[in-house]
C-alpha cells in the first residue's frame, strides 16, 4: 500500500485500519495516532505516518481526483490484453496487483565514511582518493524538513556507509527528530549494524530498513565482502523483518563471474527473505576499487531481471535504482515500469555532497536542480499512467 494522497478512515480494527482513496479501500497499520472514522490521513508502505485535518486534505483530494482516474486509464490502455513477453506479462502482474501507484522515495545519503572495505564499492575504506564527510545531525533533519515539506516526499531514505560516529543516541536523536518535524516513512540504511540498535529505532518509530544481501554465492560474498558472513545478514534481515521492520532487499547484478543462475538464487533469496521491497541493481565498476575492470551489464539483463522478480512476487514493491539510471540514462525508468516495476527513489542529499557519495561514478541524477527532477520524473510517470503518489502536489 503506498498511497500518498490523503486516505479517509473507514473501519478501525484493533491497529489496522481501512483506508478509502476515491472509492477504492486499502488497509494500514495505525501505531501512532489516535484516528476515528472519518479522520484523514496519509499512508505509506502500509502505516500510517500522518494524521491531518478535512480541511487540509479535501483540496489535495479535489487536485487528486481528475488526474487520479485519468493516470489509471492511461496505464489501462498500455496493458496488453494478451501478453506474449516476459515483460508485458510482467507489467500486466504489477498493474494487477498494485494499480498504477508508483513510491517515490526521497534518500538522504548522510555520510560517506565506511568501515567496510567492500570490493565492489567505491566508498570502501581503502579508497583513500576519496574526499569523506559527514553530515551534522542539523544538517540531516533539515534535508529532512526540505524533502518532507517543501518537495512533499513521504518517505525518507535515511543511507550512509557503515559508519559507527552515528551511534545509538545521534540516530535515536534523529528518528525522534524527523518523526516530530517531518512525518514520513523512516527508512533506515546504515549497514550491518547491531540488531539491538535496530531494535531502539524501531521503539522510537522507525519502521523499514534496507539492506541488501548484495549476492546469494556463498565464494563470491567471501571474496568480494571480506570480514563478514552472508549467514550473518541473512539472519539480521530475517530478524529486522520479525520485528516488524519492512524489509527492502536485494542485490547487486553483473559482480564478476555472476551466471544467469545466480540472478535467480538471488531473486529466489530476496522472495526467501519476505522483502517487502525488491532493491536491486546493474553493479557498476569504480575506478578506485579491485573490480574496476568488470565489464558491465546489459540493459536486458537488468530489465529481465526486474521481470523475473515481478513474475515470482506479483506483490512486492520493485525499485527502479539509480544504477540501472545511470546504466541506461535515456531508457531505464521508463522501460523498468514498464517491465513490472512499481517504485524509484529521488536522490534529496544536499547537493555540495552529493559526488562525494561515490559508491559508483557518474550516478544519474547527481547535482541535477532537485526539483527539475522531480517535474522531470513526474511528467515520465504521467505520460505512462502512474500516480507518484509520495509527492503530493
Ligand atoms: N555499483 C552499483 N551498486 C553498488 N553498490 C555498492 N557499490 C556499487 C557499485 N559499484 C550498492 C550496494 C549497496 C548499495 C548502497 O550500493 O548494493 O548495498
Amino acid at each position: 500500500m503506498c498511497y500518498a494522497i490523503p486516505g479517509r478512515i473507514t473501519g478501525i480494527k484493533d491497529n489496522i485500519v481501512s483506508v478509502e482513496y476515491f472509492g477504492e479501500q486499502k488497509k494500514a497499520r495505525n501505531e501512532f495516532f489516535d484516528l476515528k472514522i472519518g479522520d484523514y490521513a496519509y499512508a505509506q508502505g502500509g502505516f500510517i505516518i500522518q494524521k491531518i485535518s478535512e480541511r487540509e486534505a479535501l483540496p489535495v483530494l479535489e487536485s487528486w481526483k481528475e488526474l487520479f482516474f485519468k493516470l489509471q486509464e492511461i496505464d489501462s490502455q498500455l496493458i496488453q490484453k494478451d501478453p506474449k513477453t516476459l515483460y508485458q506479462r510482467a507489467n500486466n502482474l504489477r498493474q494487477k496487483y498494485h494499480g498504477n501507484s508508483c513510491c517515490t522515495h526521497g534518500i538522504i545519503e548522510f555520510s560517506n565514511y565506511c568501515g567496510m572495505d567492500c570490493f565492489y564499492c567505491g566508498i570502501r575504506k581503502s579508497n583513500s582518493k576519496l574526499a569523506r564527510y559527514r553530515m551534522s545531525l542539523d544538517e540531516i533533519l533539515e534535508a529532512a524538513r526540505f524533502a518532507v515539506h517543501k518537495l512533499r516526499f513521504k518517505a525518507l531514505v535515511l543511507q550512509s556507509g557503515e559508519d559507527p560516529w552515528y551511534d545509538e543516541e545521534k540516530l535515536v536523536y534523529l528518528v525522534k527528530k524527523i518523526r516530530q518535524d517531518s512525518p514520513s516513512l523512516i527508512i533506515l540504511s546504515l549497514g550491518e549494524r547491531d540488531f539491538g540498535l535496530y531494535e531502539r529505532l524501531y521503539k522510537e518509530g522507525a519502521r523499514s530498513v534496507l539492506l541488501r544481501f548484495e549476492t546469494a554465492n556463498l565464494d563470491l560474498y567471501a571474496q568480494l565482502r571480506p570480514g563478514r558472513e552472508l549467514k550473518n545478514r541473512v539472519e539480521l534481515i530475517g530478524k529486522l523483518h520479525k520485528l516488524g521492520y519492512l524489509v527492502m532487499t536485494g542485490f547487486l547484478i553483473g559482480l564478476p563471474g555472476e551466471k544467469e543462475e545466480d540472478i535467480k538464487k538471488n531473486i529466489e533469496l530476496t522472495n526467501a527473505l519476505a522483502a517487502d521491497m525488491f532493491s536491486f541493481g546493474p553493479f557498476i565498476p569504480h575506478p578506485d576499487t579491485p573490480l574496476a575492470n568488470t565489464p558491465l551489464v546489459h540493459t536486458e539483463t537488468v530489465l529481465n531481471t526486474i521481470a523475473n522478480a515481478r513474475v515470482l512476487n506479483p506483490k512486492a514493491q520493485i525499485l527502479v535504482n539509480t544504477s540501472f539510471e545511470t546504466l541506461d540514462r535515456a531508457n531505464a525508468l521508463r522501460s523498468g515500469l514498464m517491465a513490472g516495476a512499481n517504485s524509484l527513489m529521488i536522490n534529496v542529499t544536499p547537493r555540495k555532497y552529493q559526488r562525494f557519495y561515490d559508491i559508483y561514478p557518474e550516478r544519474a541524477g547527481v547535482e541535477e536542480d532537485v526539483e527539475m527532477r522531480i517535474e522531470n520524473i513526474v511528467k515520465l510517470l504521467r505520460s505512462i499512467g502512474r500516480a507518484p503518489t509520495d509527492l503530493g502536489l
